[in-house]
């Protein structure tokens, strides 16, 4: 079944390849549109870069929607040291031909689900979730006609990658985060438990950089900004595994648990806490990816960009 999206995004590198993943994969995703959000970078690039990446896949086709410029109640947090300052280090910034559209991406969202038959439309969101509050804060009942909620974020046992405690897209709106683990509706995450398992290196870069043009064009943007002189090989294609999901869910181990989000301690602000024991005695709210077969997943995102 072709499971009709709409992704909300920050691009972003791996948000870039998200894009490029579901661009790739006609017969599993039909992206109904982009709605972009601050997060990585501020929103007048993370807009700019979605127009980017579905012109350089060839399908400028899709509507890019702007959304909000400022979390909830926390100041913006970006992430430049790992994705440049114009959010796509390793490719040639330009100004897309496709303009971004004029209604706001909230507003969007809430107009195609109303629109369509309820429980047909999936939300993939890979940054930040304060578009997605803002949307329930607007009118819960229609958020709810959402099929359901595949997210790129959090962490369990893996720990944060922005603070010891919290993955950067729930650290960034932890408000936002948790209000939409609280939507009632079928969600489906994917943290760094399984997203720092998933890994792209220089491998990976020459695959793409021998396949098509969006894959060549692409391929600067897989090994890490080693600027910071770490020395790193590898970075995570974390907001892909969402789609790769969507398009092999055996390649994943997930199980259903009670996550909720912290909201209130700046020592652990952002931190997902994933019941895995049940201990908490909380109603399990997510189906939680724990665990994943990443070379397999490396290689069904590399495989399909390549191939365009
Ligand atoms: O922690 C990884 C997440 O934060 C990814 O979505 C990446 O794009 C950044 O937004
Ligand atoms: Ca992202």
């Amino acid at each position: 079944m072709t499971e009709q999206v709409i992704l909300d995004c920050d691009p972003g590198r791996d948000d870039a390849f998200a894009i490029a993943l579901a661009i790739a994969s006609p017969d599993e995703i039909n992206l109904l549109a982009i709605t972009a959000v601050v997060g990585n970078v501020e929103l007048s690039k993370t807009q700019r870069n979605a127009r980017m990446i579905c012109e350089i896949c060839s399908r400028s086709d899709i509507p890019v929607y702007g959304g909000a410029d400022k979390p909830l109640k926390r100041p913006p947090v970006h992430a430049a040291e790992h994705h440049g300052v114009t959010g796509l280090h390793g490719m040639e910034v330009f100004d897309p031909a496709q303009p971004l559209q004029s209604q706001f991406a909230v507003d969007y969202m809430l107009d195609t689900l109303a629109a369509a038959d309820a429980g047909t439309i999936t939300i993939v969101a890979i940054g930040p979730l304060t578009n997605l509050a803002l949307a329930m804060e607007k009118d819960a009942d229609t958020f709810a006609r959402a099929k359901q909620v595949v997210i790129m974020g959090g962490a369990g046992r893996a720990g944060g990658n922005i603070t010891p405690a919290a993955e950067f897209n729930f650290y960034a709106d932890p408000h936002a985060a948790a209000k939409v683990l609280a939507c009632g509706r079928p969600l489906v995450m994917f943290g760094l438990d399984v997203t720092h398992q998933v890994l792209g290196g220089q491998d990976e870069a020459d695959r793409l950089s021998h396949g098509g043009p969006a894959a060549n064009a692409l391929s600067g943007m897989v090994l890490p900004i080693n600027e910071n002189g770490t020395g790193k090989t590898h970075s995570p294609l974390h907001d892909p595994c969402t789609f790769a999901w969507l398009i092999s869910p055996n390649l994943f181990d997930a199980k259903m648990v009670n996550i909720e989000v912290e909201c209130d301690s700046e020592l652990t602000m952002g931190m997902s806490v994933v019941d895995m024991r049940g201990s908490s005695g909380r109603a399990p709210n997510v189906l939680w990816a724990h665990d994943v077969d990443g070379p397999a997943v490396v290689d069904l995102i590399i495989r399909r960009i390549a191939a365009i």
